[in-house]
């Protein structure tokens, strides 16, 4: 495929369960980590590179280096290690770059590494750090800021006519169906649109059961070029292909792993501006860059890991990966819940099949790590309950701050 090194491969991945989990961000990062390792057939010491997300909780200076040497993989010759901060974007946008690691630098295998442990702070800590990222000094958002500025950006939505309360309040709904089948989501019973205008608001448009569920955990992935794992693990590069699974591949690697079939990148400003408009976004842009470099088209996207931090982000992503039209967002979430309302198969909706940041959960910056793991699960066939059948291609997308990045990643079954 144009850009990327056709063997540039995603071979291995792990998550930590989620909850409040009380232990510190790094440790969690590490058992993902091991978990990753275990899922692809490779040890540490084939990493030449690691990639990792700031934490909120345990920050680190340089905390790629800081992991890097917590588990050994730091002092060594011929390693080289990097922390990305895109915000939520950060796990699509160190997919990206473990990708240009393996294509442009020869780098054999790179682990892309996120942890944290929100949930686990008091609400007062949390919303301290959180806030003041995202405090406009001259325009100052109220606490919580974050929710407050997705809401300001609803506010506008709802004032254009695009999307209805209503229909921003069945996001949640949407989720929560997802999530009853992993069996990692925390929320276990399917919400209804009632519960969720009846929840205690946090800003003006936006309810509790609206916002991210806070959470802890740590997820990783590994990207590798194939036929090093096969030199690696004296596995036969035919056979992968044939079907035939060595004995040393993880399951993760088994049939190839995963493909990069494209990526796009895009920033928008860190606040909120005064006036909101079209102008802050970005996720089209990254979306349309993805695309271009995987020669794909929305309709042959197979599933969708969208990032779903408050109901807004998901209605918009929606339409900026073409998946209702524009300004048709809200229709489509109305009609989704109508159909998701009785017993419905996976591949009637075959968007957040884990239940996205308000289902499955949200530790900060990890989640769109999950958006990637379900689609590597899925297009591995290994995703259960959830498997959407003959599922080929996902797209991915990662959002930063307050829609002020966007990170998008098209992913592929091998051929
Ligand atoms: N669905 C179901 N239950 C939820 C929920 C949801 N979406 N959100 C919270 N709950 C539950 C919690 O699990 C908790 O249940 P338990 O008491 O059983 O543990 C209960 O509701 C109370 O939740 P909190 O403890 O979180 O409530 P709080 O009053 O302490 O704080 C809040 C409320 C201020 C809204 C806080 O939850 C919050 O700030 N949430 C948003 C987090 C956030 O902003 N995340 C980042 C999103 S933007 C992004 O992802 C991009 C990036 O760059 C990081």
């Amino acid at each position: 495929m144009p850009g990327f090194r056709s063997t540039v491969r995603i071979v291995g991945y792990g998550m930590t369960p989620l909850g409040k989990l009380r232990q510190p961000a790094s440790v969690l990062m590490q058992s993902a980590l091991e978990k990753a390792l275990a899922s692809s057939g490779l040890q540490l010491k084939d990493l030449d590179g690691l990639i990792a997300v700031p934490s909120l909780s345990h920050p680190h200076f340089m905390e790629a280096h800081f992991l890097a040497t917590k588990v050994g993989l730091l002092p060594q010759k011929n390693v080289t290690v990097r922390t990305l901060d895109t915000g939520g974007a950060g796990p699509v946008t160190g997919l990206l770059e473990a990708a240009r690691m393996v294509r442009t630098e020869r780098c054999h295998a790179v682990a892309v590494v996120a942890g944290d442990a929100v949930a686990s702070m008091d609400t007062r800590s949390f919303l301290e750090r959180a806030d003041a990222g995202c405090r406009d000094p001259v325009a100052p958002l109220p606490s919580p800021c974050i929710p407050h500025g997705y809401d300001r950006v609803a506010q506008w939505q709802l004032e254009m006519g695009s999307v209805t309360r209503e229909q921003l309040a069945m996001v949640p709904v949407l989720m929560s169906r997802q999530a009853l089948r992993h069996p990692l989501a925390l929320t276990r019973v399917p919400l209804s649109l009632d519960e969720v205008l009846a929840a205690e608001s946090i800003a003006p448009r936006t309810g509790r059961l609206e916002c991210a569920r806070r959470a802890d955990g740590g997820a990783c992935v590994i990207v590798a070029d194939s036929e090093f794992v096969d030199r690696r693990l004296g596995h036969d590069a035919r056979s992968s292909r044939d079907g035939i699974a060595s004995p040393s591949l993880g399951p993760a690697a088994r049939g190839g792993g995963v493909v990069l079939l494209g990526g796009g990148e895009a920033s928008g400003p860190l606040y909120p501006p005064p006036v909101i408009d079209e102008a802050m976004f970005s996720c089209e842009q990254a979306a349309a860059s993805a695309f271009s470099e995987a020669q794909l088209l929305p309709q042959d996207i197979d599933l969708f890991g969208l990032y779903d931090c408050f109901p807004i982000c998901f209605v918009r992503a929606l339409e900026a990966c073409g998946v209702a039209p524009r300004g048709g967002g809200g229709a489509w979430v109305e009609e989704m819940h109508e159909r998701t309302s009785s017993t419905y198969a996976p591949a009637d909706f075959p968007i957040n099949t884990h239940g996205g940041l308000l289902a499955f959960g949200a530790p900060w910056e990890v989640p769109a790590m999950y958006n990637i793991i379900e689609a590597c699960a899925q297009l591995n066939g290994m995703a259960g309950a959830r498997q959407v059948p003959g599922a080929r291609r996902a797209l991915v997308y990662g959002n930063g701050g307050i829609f002020s990045h966007s990170a998008v990643a098209i992913l592929a079954k091998p051929v």
